[in-house]
């Protein structure tokens, strides 16, 4: 049974129920194109139609990246690209309620994208920065797509290479301590919580500004990267008293200059023994 009129191409069987739509939520790593696994190539090698979420023009250059790994990873002659352009979060709101508003907004459109512009049999592919699992809200979207119940979707998962893992490479580290637990947070986070007790190494991902400085004086190493695997990659390591001011010069002078800085670190108490 065709459902609507136009390009709606959703079909419904007798019972109501639209054949599922396969789904890959595939990771493309957090800046080389070189990151993008054999599994996700494989998995691109084989979609209809990608999705390709588009941020604004501000992260152009995480955008030049996508395109690179569509170019390369996509076959163009039978894939359809559909960009569905991201809201903005609503900074007068509350932070939370900004970001459930946002994220409803953003359901909706992909939504509207999957009935529109996929039909019946075909797979659709949503690329994902970094990796999928890692502070990224698509797996989330796409669980509340399936709860709406409008699309039947059958949802597989391509994990990614995270700034966590292109952090520790590029610093020829190991995140944990032998044995020893590894907090992942947000700068939010640690401004508002510091550092639990108990824990010695943190890794800091969506720092807007420079959290790291709330633990002055308090005995602490970091290990920073900005622009992870891209051309203007900046690492810094050292003592964080020693170093702070330094790379909060970095990130601003970075951010004016582009106008967008991405930056993850992890600090790691300093042992006396
Ligand atoms: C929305 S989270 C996405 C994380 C992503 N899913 C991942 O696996 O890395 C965005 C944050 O990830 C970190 N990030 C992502 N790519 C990065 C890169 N190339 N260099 C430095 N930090 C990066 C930054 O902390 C940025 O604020």
């Amino acid at each position: 049974v065709g459902r609507g009129a136009g390009h709606c191409r959703l079909t419904v069987d007798e019972r109501g129920v639209t054949p599922a739509r396969r789904l890959l939520v595939v990771g493309i790593g957090a800046g080389d194109p070189g990151f993008v696994t054999a599994q996700a190539v494989e998995a691109l090698g084989g979609t209809d139609v990608v999705l390709v979420i588009d941020k604004g023009e501000e992260k152009d250059e995480l955008a030049a990246v996508r395109r690179e790994v569509l170019a390369r990873f996509v076959p163009q002659e039978r894939c359809r690209i559909v960009t569905v352009h991201d809201t903005v979060r609503d900074p007068a709101l509350r932070y939370e309620d900004a970001v459930e508003r946002w994220h409803g907004e953003r359901v909706e459109r992909l939504e509207r994208a999957l009935l529109d512009e996929v039909t019946d049999g075909e797979t659709t592919a949503i690329l994902v920065w970094g990796d999928p699992g890692l502070y990224d809200s698509t797996l989330r979207l796409v669980g509340e797509l399936r709860r709406r119940g409008r699309i039947a979707l059958e949802v597989e998962v391509v994990p990614g290479i995270s700034s966590l893992q292109v952090l520790a490479a590029q610093h020829g580290i190991a995140l944990n301590q032998v044995g020893r637990s590894l907090l992942v947070t947000t700068g939010r986070r640690l401004r508002e919580d510091g550092v639990p007790s108990g824990i010695d190494d943190v890794v800091v991902v969506l720092d807007g500004g420079t959290a790291f400085t709330t633990l002055a004086g308090a005995g602490f190493d970091i290990y920073w990267g900005a622009y992870l695997g891209l051309p203007d990659e900046v690492l810094v390591a050292g003592p964080l008293d020693e170093v702070a001011a330094g790379i909060a010069e970095t990130k601003a002078a970075a951010r004016a200059r582009k106008g967008w800085v991405f930056d993850t670190y992890l600090l790691r108490r300093r042992t006396t023994s």
